[in-house]
């Protein structure tokens, strides 16, 4: 069972789907509402612990009817939340989502993650150190991610950032990760005009670009790798699918597997979780995974 932590965001998510945008100062009438639970962090925790990790989650939630219940809904997925704060005086991180056609637009107000402090990391520094992987996204401080970085570098503690939202970071950065994980929009912000290939290839087997309905594409040392998507029938929401992708890449990854199988799966868990709502109830657990034909390529016939 490998043990991944998260250091992450953890939200409420407001989602409504319309099939009509409004234009300024006009209002249409949307499809539906739900409040869920989201966050990149907890989406991506309750992505591995859905599949069998141990998963610690560092993060904090706010003084407000939201914080508890945010708290309580990783504990349902037997994530330790011994280290999530709650934060005086602060609202809980809140995602207003638009799901058209699909395909969702999102707006994040950071709240009580903007307060996860370098401290707060250290006082969790004894599960940090016992992780087999740290993963780690945008949605918390820049201070407070690079401080991670450090202290997992110089632990030789296996690291993966997830540059979720897109926010620039120096190649000094860049190189003390294992994984790297933008999406494509990300890569754009990070490395400009650059091609995705020359980037990769200076990076091999750590830079991982999600492409969406495409996959994913990495660089081995000697050739480019695409690994392409399972072909759905029918796209519900795609609101957390790079983060069912991160969670279940760690997870994969530290079962053994190749750089190539762990894409495979993750490109495979994203894939099933778009077809359902939410960010966290669309990701699959193993055995629905094991349930898909495509799943014994995807774990390398190990199992
Ligand atoms: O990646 C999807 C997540 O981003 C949502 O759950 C929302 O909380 C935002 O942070």
């Amino acid at each position: 069972m490998p043990k991944v932590t998260v250091v992450g965001s953890i939200n409420i998510d407001f989602l409504i789907q319309t099939n009509r945008i409004a234009k300024k100062g006009e209002t249409v009438e949307g499809e539906s509402f739900s409040t869920n639970f989201g966050g990149k962090g907890a989406n991506q925790a309750v992505s591995a612990a859905k599949l069998g990790a141990q998963v610690h989650m560092i993060g904090a939630v706010g003084e407000d009817e939201f914080g508890q219940a945010l708290i309580d809904n990783l504990k349902k997925y037997n994530i330790n939340t011994d280290y999530i704060k709650v934060k005086p005086g602060e609202p809980s991180g809140a995602a207003f989502i638009r799901l058209y056609k699909g395909d969702n637009s999102i707006i994040y107000v950071p709240g009580a993650n903007s307060a996860v402090s370098y401290q707060d990391v250290r006082e969790a520094e004894n599960v940090l150190l016992t992780s087999d992987i740290v993963i780690v996204q945008n949605e918390l401080p820049r201070e407070t991610v690079e401080y991670l970085v450090d202290f997992c570098y110089k632990r030789d503690i296996t690291i993966l950032l997830n540059p979720a939202p897109a926010r620039p970071i120096s190649k000094e950065y860049i190189d003390k990760l294992n994984f790297f994980t933008p999406n494509e929009t990300e890569f754009s912000v990070i490395f400009g005009d650059k091609k995705v290939e020359d980037v990769l290839s200076m990076y091999p087997n750590k830079i991982i670009i999600t492409l969406g309905s495409e996959g994913a594409m990495f660089h081995d040392g000697e050739k480019m790798v695409h690994i392409p998507a399972l072909e759905v029938d029918e796209i519900v929401d795609t609101t957390g699918a790079g983060d069912t992708f991160n969670g279940a890449f760690a997870y994969a990854q530290q079962s053994s597997l190749t750089i190539e199988e762990a894409v495979t799966f993750a490109n495979l868990t994203s894939s099933v979780s778009i077809q359902k709502f939410g960010a966290q109830t669309g990701a699959p657990s193993f055995e629905e995974i094991q349930a898909l034909k495509e799943y014994e390529n995807s774990w390398g016939f190990k199992n």
